[in-house]
Formats: C-alpha cells, structure tokens, sequence
C-alpha cells in the first residue's frame, strides 16, 4: 500500500515500503516520520507491542533509512493525512549512516551538488508531482483539442531562435547543433496533421546567469495550420486555464506546501488583457522607464509591464528588429511582427513566446537573406511555402518558467530536476 491511499485503510493492518525522515524517541515508545514518494505519515512504535529485536533495530534508524513496515493504521484527527501507524514489525532494508542534508537551513549550492538527495525534500518532491500534474494536463488539453503530439529533433543542422545561443556539437564530420526550439519540424508536421504539438528539451548556450535561464529546459510546442495570431493567443490563454485548473485540483496541499493558494490559479481565466509593444512602451514611460522603440524588454520591463495587472497579459505586435526570421509581419504595419509574448503576474516575465509565422515564400526567402542564414539548410523549410502553404501559427511555453511562478520559486532550478545552468553540469 502506499501512504496515499491510507485514509482509506483505516482499520486494516498495512505494509508500507519508503524511508525514514526522523526518528523520535520517548521511553517506551518511539515516532518514526515515514515517507513513500506518495505522501508522509507518522508511525508509532511501542515496546510493549514488538519483539525485543524490533525494538533494538528501531533504536538505529536513522534519516534516510529504507524499511518495510507492517502495522494497524489508525485514524488521527491531528496528523496530516487523517492517519497514523501502530507498528508491529519494521524491517530494514538498506542503512543511512551521516545523511548530508540535515534538518536545517543550508546554502543553495551546496544543496544543487547534492541534487540527486535534495529531491527526496518534501519541498522539492512537491515541486515534482506538480510538474508531472502540469505536464499531464497540457497533454490531456491538447489531445482533447485534436492535436497531435509529435517529436521533433534534438540533432537538428541550423538554427531557429538566433545563431548567438546555438549549442553545437559533431554529427560524425559534420556540425549540428542542439534543438533551440521544434518549431520549424512543427510547421511540417501542422501541414501534414493541422493541429501538433512537440514537447521536449531545448537546448540554449546562453551566457546568461539569472534566475530564469536554464541552459536545458522543457518547452511545449502546439502549432496549427489555418490560424492566425488572434487565434494563437486565444489557444493560448485556454491552454494555460486550463492546466492551472487542474493544478489547482489535483495538487492542492503541495500547492499549500509551496505558499500558492489554489484559489489563487483557478482565477486565471480567459480572457487574458492584451495590449500592443507600443502601449507597453508607454505604460513603461509612465514608470519612469524609458526605453528606446525597438528595443527587446529584459526582465525588470517585463516586471513592470505585468504589475499592471493581475492576469498574465499578451503583448503583441514587437518591432521585428526584435524578434526572430520566421514572424508575420503585421500587413498594416510592416515594421511589427503578428507575435506575442505572454507575461506571467508577480514579476516572473515571459512564459510563452509565440505568434503567426511568415507564409510567403519571398517574404521568407528575404528575412533568412537579411539574417545572414545559410539559405541552403532551410530549403526544406521553404517548401512549406512553395506548396500549399497556408496561414499558420503557434507557440512555446516554458514549463520551468511557468512553474517557477505557480510555485512561487525564486529561481527556475528547482523546477526542474537535474538543473543544467551557466556553471553547473553536475550531478
Ligand atoms: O520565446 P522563445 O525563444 O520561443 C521559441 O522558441 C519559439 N520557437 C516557440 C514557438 O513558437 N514554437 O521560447 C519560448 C519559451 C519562453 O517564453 C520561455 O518560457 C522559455 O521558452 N525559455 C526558457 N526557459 C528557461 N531557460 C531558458 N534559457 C529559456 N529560453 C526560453
Ligand atoms: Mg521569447
């Protein structure tokens, strides 16, 4: 059985497998905090109720210990699942002598070095079942949706967000780089299947040390034939309602955990507020920032632009100098790219870029011109627009990102659960 589904085994006699988390003891009697991955329960071991070896062995177990326990499940109105164990037998199976993290406060790094224990914190575990519940629930809405999950590559020969973050790597005699982003597989696959979504690792070799840059992260990818922007942000805003609903549903005491009132994320519901680059320039210029038009916001604009509101906000229409080969320019207004960046509430900036993409073949022929990019390896790419191409869009949200605010994190690390980042490969 697994603590989880103890409140329903009030009264029957159990065998729990997980860890030990502390041990207390008091004269006659000892409390060992169990953990199985599934939830937390205290156990409660009598002298007078086990054998003198079961007594003595209980008196070594120490943090981290694994055991097999058997024992009467009890309900108790005072502990934190309702339930608590009277044991009769517990049986070690592998010893922890000088676990390393100890009950007490210790810096961030020495607990990134030991990553592959720190995840077995209640905190951190929690952080994990949310990711899973997310993960889960954007592929529950795209499947009702009709999207097709695809995957794309990873080894992939050129670029798709800009040359300057490209992590290369050989391909027998050959360069290739690690996948920035499946879009561009995606925009084949939409011409073949309408509606598809990737979801997968991306890889950016960005100098960046912040505290929402990874250098691997997770990203979902949706993309659809015969949509435009409109369409786009309004899948969008959907998606993202959704998930947090079921969040919200599924996960209500990690959330709790983790200081996020449930409440908090059922409320983010469509419509989100959209504004143009240009009114969050001004919104910008009524803050005292001024920012020159053109310019990409970095994370303290960003910031300031969503303390505007309580929702995550769309800002669309950015300058196309800003933004990447394959945008839409916006038909009124060339100078501005159909494109849309969402920015999460509380100061956690862009969780998802995405927008209409360019259609026409010479339009697009021209931007990788303009770019400097090596026409040759996107002729494939082109295709897409010498047959049958049609208006189409799509998006990438970044799961640690988004996360990293649901969960209040100070930094994207710890949503995610081998962090690779600026200076750090290990564990
Ligand atoms: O805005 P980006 O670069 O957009 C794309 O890659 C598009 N090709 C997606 C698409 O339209 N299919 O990245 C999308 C999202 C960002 O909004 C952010 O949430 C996340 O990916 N992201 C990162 N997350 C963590 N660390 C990094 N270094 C990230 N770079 C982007
Ligand atoms: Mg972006």
């Amino acid at each position: 059985m697994r603590v989880a589904e103890l409140s329903g085994a009030i009264g029957e006699t159990v065998e729990i497998r997980g860890w030990v988390t502390s041990l207390r003891k008091s004269g006659k009697i000892r409390f060992l905090a169990l953990r199985d991955g599934s939830g937390r329960v205290q156990a409660v071991v009598r002298e007078t109720e086990v054998d003198p070896a079961t007594w003595e062995g209980t008196a070594r177990l120490s943090q981290e210990t694994s055991v097999i326990v058997h024992g009467l499940c009890r309900a108790d109105e005072r502990a934190p699942g309702g339930v608590e164990l009277d044991l009769t037998e517990v049986q070690i199976v592998g010893e922890s002598e000088d676990y390393p993290i100890q009950p007490k406060e210790h810096g961030v790094d020495f607990l990134l070095d030991l990553r592959h224990l720190w995840l077995r914190s209640g905190r951190q575990a929690a952080i994990m079942r949310v990711r899973h519940t997310f993960e889960h629930g954007i592929r529950e809405f795209l499947d009702r949706e009709g999207f097709i999950g695809a995957d794309t590559p990873i080894l992939t020969p050129s670029a798709c967000e800009g040359t300057t973050t490209l992590f290369e790597t050989t391909y027998f005699d050959q360069k290739a780089y690690l996948s920035q982003s499946g879009q561009l597989y995606n925009e084949a696959l939409a011409m073949a299947l309408g509606k598809v979504y990737c979801f997968g690792p991306a890889f950016r070799a960005e100098r960046s040390k912040t505290r929402r840059h990874l250098i691997e992260f997770w990203m979902v990818e949706p993309e659809m034939a015969f949509c435009d922007l409109d369409g786009c942000m309004e899948v969008e805003e959907r998606m993202l309602s959704f998930v947090l609903e079921r969040v919200a549903k599924r996960c209500p005491e990690e959330l709790r955990l983790l200081g996020r009132d449930p409440e908090e994320l059922r409320q983010v519901r469509p419509p989100f507020p959209r504004i143009s680059y240009d009114e969050a320039i001004e919104l910008l210029r009524q803050d005292g920032i001024d920012l020159p038009w053109g310019e990409d916001f970095g994370a303290p604009h960003e910031a300031a632009i969503s303390s505007h509101f309580n929702l995550p906000v769309f800002v669309h229409r950015y300058p196309a100098v800003a933004k990447a080969f394959y945008m839409q320019p916006d038909p009124e207004r060339p100078e501005v790219v159909l494109g849309a960046d969402l920015l999460a509430p509380e100061g956690y900036g862009e969780i998802v870029g995405g927008g209409q993409r360019i259609d026409d073949y010479q339009l697009l022929l021209r931007r990788l011109q303009e770019q400097n990019l090596p026409v040759a390896d996107y002729e494939w790419y082109l295709d897409l627009r010498r047959y049958g191409s049609v208006p189409h869009s799509g998006f990438g949200l970044g799961i640690e990102r988004t996360l990293a605010w649901i969960l209040r994190l100070e930094h994207v690390r710890e949503a995610i659960p081998f962090p690779r980042m600026l200076y750090r490969l290990r564990p």
